[in-house]
């Protein structure tokens, strides 16, 4: 009784969270920032995890308008072809991490 209670409110929060972003950060992120964004990407980002969505976003849309780090060419090339809804998903994502 108690796995299957688990189990339900399990589904319910996922589907109730951005699950498109959990997708997106799998599909787009986590090969390089790593499992629950705990690596720095390439050993050149910093760790992400702990960021809030305004900071993600913010980031990010940075990365689109140029700015960044020495890397930053590398994140244009991930993040142009994001429309606003996938950005703030995924930032969504990231910054309930645990
Ligand atoms: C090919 C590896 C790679 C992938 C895939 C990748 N990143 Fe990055 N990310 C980097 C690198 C390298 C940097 C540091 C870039 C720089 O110099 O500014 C970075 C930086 C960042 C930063 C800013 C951190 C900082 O150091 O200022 C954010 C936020 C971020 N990435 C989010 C994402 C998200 C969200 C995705 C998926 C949509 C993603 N990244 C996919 C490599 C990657």
């Amino acid at each position: 009784m108690k796995k299957f209670l688990a189990v339900l409110v399990l589904s319910a929060v996922s589907s109730l969270m951005a699950a498109d972003g959990m997708a997106i950060y799998n599909g787009k992120c986590k090969s390089c920032h790593g499992d629950n964004a705990s690596k720095p990407a390439l050993n050149k980002s910093q760790v992400i995890k702990g960021w809030d969505e305004a900071k993600i976003i913010a980031s990010i849309n940075g990365y689109k308008n140029g700015q960044g780090g020495p890397m930053k060419a590398t994140m244009l090339g991930i993040v142009k072809p994001m429309s606003d809804e996938d950005v703030k998903a995924v930032a969504a994502t990231i910054a309930a991490f645990k």
